[in-house]
This record gives structure tokens, C-alpha cells and sequence, in this order.
């Protein structure tokens, strides 16, 4: 887990430019498949025949939070704005990689009081002297994503950039290779595009492939740190969380007793998360075609959209067990 956890959290994928990431998974998980299809928008399919007459969609999504470029000044210092959730003051001093390799750090302008930083007030160096210099490694609408490769922290914990939301993916890719030759039900494992700058690559998947169910597999925020912005009963390291609510579904009853059902009957650790503030894929699903029973299986993480986010292997490895008795199960 933790090596292909590495690999994944190392590849390029902002929001609009999964190439990297989803050539990846797919290699990864070829040999596993039954069916591999990249859709219109970009999302990969990876489709396992089953034996039941239910069809269940589980989509994690691919892509990561980013920087775009919008101009590039006559000394080569590159101005861009947000593709998805960054937090503007964490980002002076970090570093950035395009998809070339060009490496880049954020400066940040001096400012009057520390109160007005927003993102026009920072820019990247790439090391260019002159907008020539800069245009022959970046140009206009190029993506930057966190330059912060995987590690260990502590026994069981590691930190990277875009564990948001290649820790799901993961849980998606080491699913599929022990899933039973023949599963229970229809299974499409989806890796989606575009959820950071909301839940885009989900909604043409899900009207696309008509699931009886749909099920997200995304990180979640935690409340077990120093005075945590929001109440929130989720901790890292006691299991995966079954998803009641966030900002973009009420997940369906029959869908979360099932899940609940499933991790009490097997012993699985697991807890119960009602996010005050966040949406994932699952938030599109549930409302495509007539509208989808549709449920939410969380990993929780420290430190969401910022280049160090946190989570612990062993509700990794939870996941993965849950997800498999999940999709054993009857689903009627
Ligand atoms: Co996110
Ligand atoms: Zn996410």
C-alpha cells in the first residue's frame, strides 16, 4: 500500500490534466479488469462482471488541486490563480512542479498588513530572468501542482501532497486485486476527473453507466487536532468513516445501514462523519438520471489542500477490507 500510495501521490493530475495519474492506474490495474474505457471527459473505467443483477458505481476521484498560470511579467515571474481549494496563506515559500519538471518556488509581494494576501499578491519563480526565458518552460493556462513527495511520519503515518484523493484511489486499486474472480454484482470502479473545482467528471460518468448504486471513496477532515476549526467526530487511525452528510448529499439510509451493517458484522473499525463543510463525487452521482441511493466511505486526513495533508496506513488498509465485504453484500 505504502509503496503504490507513493507512487500515486507522485504523479501529476491537477484538475483538467489527469493524463499522468490516470495512465497509472491504468497500467496498474489492467491485469485486474475485466473492461478499461477512458470516457469524453477523461474519466477512467474499470469495469468487473459480476454474478448479481445490481450495478454499483464506486468513483474515487484522480485529480488534485493545482496552480494555472495567467501571465508572465518581463522578468519571468509567473502570476496564476487557484484551480480548486488552496489556502492563499499557506502558500509563500512552497514549491511547485509543472508537468515538464520545471520546478518553481511562491514568492510573495510586501505587503502593508498581513490581512490583504490573496493570490494576486504572490507569483512563481521558476528561475527564468526575462518572460523569453520563462515562455520556453511555461506558458499561459500551464498547471503547477505542490512539489512534496511521500514520507514517513511515525510508524504508521505518512505525508504527502494529493493524498486528497490518491489515498481513494489506492483503496480502489488494491480492492480490485482481491476481488473475488467473480464479484457479487456489476462493479465499475471510476476514477474521476475534475472534482476539486466541483464534482464535474462524476456526472456524465454516473448518467453514463446507469449504477442501481453509487458509492464515493474520498478523504475526510478530522477533529482530533489543536483546536480543530469545526466539531467533527472523525480521528485519524480509528478506521474508515461511513459518511451521514456533507455540503453535497445526505447519503441514502439504506445505503449507510448497509455500510454500517457490513463493518459491525465483520469487525471492521469504522466512524461516523457529518462534515459541515466539504462535498465529494458522490454529491453528483446521487442526483444523476432519476437520482441514485448513494453512500460515502471516508479516510480520514489531516491537513486537506495543503502540500502535507496526512493519513494513517492501517485506515487504509480498513478501507480496503471494507470496500471488499461492501460489495459482497446483498444491496437490494
Ligand atoms: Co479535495
Ligand atoms: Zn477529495
Amino acid at each position: 500500500m505504502k509503496e503504490l500510495l507513493t507512487r500515486l501521490c507522485g504523479a501529476f493530475g491537477p484538475a483538467g490534466a489527469e493524463g499522468p495519474v490516470r495512465d497509472m492506474i491504468k497500467e496498474e490495474t489492467a491485469p485486474y479488469s475485466d473492461e478499461q474505457a477512458v470516457d469524453n471527459l477523461g474519466n477512467l473505467v474499470i469495469t468487473r462482471s459480476g454474478s448479481g443483477d445490481k450495478t454499483i458505481l464506486v468513483a474515487a476521484h484522480m485529480d488534485e488541486i493545482g496552480l494555472m498560470v495567467t501571465y508572465i511579467d518581463e522578468n519571468g515571474f509567473l502570476r496564476f490563480t487557484n484551480v480548486g481549494g488552496v489556502f492563499t496563506k499557506l502558500l509563500t515559500g512552497k514549491r511547485v512542479v509543472f508537468q515538464n519538471g520545471a520546478v518553481g518556488v511562491i514568492g510573495q509581494e510586501k505587503l502593508k498588513d498581513s490581512g490583504e494576501l490573496d493570490l494576486s499578491k504572490l507569483y512563481i519563480d521558476i528561475g527564468a530572468a526575462s518572460r523569453d526565458e520563462a515562455r520556453k518552460k511555461v506558458n499561459i493556462g500551464d498547471m503547477a501542482v505542490f512539489y512534496s513527495p511521500l514520507g514517513m511520519s511515525g510508524e504508521n503515518r505518512v505525508t504527502a501532497k494529493a493524498l486528497d484523493n490518491r489515498t481513494g484511489c489506492a483503496v480502489l486499486v488494491e480492492a480490485l486485486k482481491k476481488m473475488p474472480s467473480e464479484p457479487a454484482h456489476r462493479i465499475h470502479f471510476v476514477f474521476t476527473v475534475q472534482e476539486e473545482v466541483g464534482l464535474r467528471g462524476a456526472r456524465p460518468a454516473s448518467y453514463h453507466l446507469k449504477p442501481d448504486y453509487g458509492l464515493g471513496v474520498d478523504v475526510t477532515r478530522v477533529g482530533d487536532t489543536p483546536e480543530p476549526e469545526y466539531k467533527l467526530d472523525v480521528s485519524l487511525g480509528k478506521g474508515p468513516a461511513v459518511k451521514i452528510k456533507d455540503t453535497s448529499i445526505i447519503c441514502h439510509p439504506r445505503v449507510t445501514s448497509l455500510m454500517i451493517q457490513t463493518a459491525e458484522n465483520n469487525k471492521i473499525p469504522y466512524q461516523l462523519e457529518v462534515l459541515e463543510r466539504g462535498g465529494t463525487d458522490a454529491g453528483a452521482i446521487h442526483l444523476s438520471r432519476e437520482g441514485i441511493p448513494s453512500g460515502v466511505l471516508s479516510i480520514p486526513c489531516r491537513y486537506i489542500h495543503t502540500p502535507a495533508e496526512m493519513v494513517d496506513l492501517e485506515d487504509l488498509d480498513n478501507a480496503v477490507l471494507f470496500l471488499l465485504r461492501l460489495l459482497e453484500e446483498k444491496w437490494e
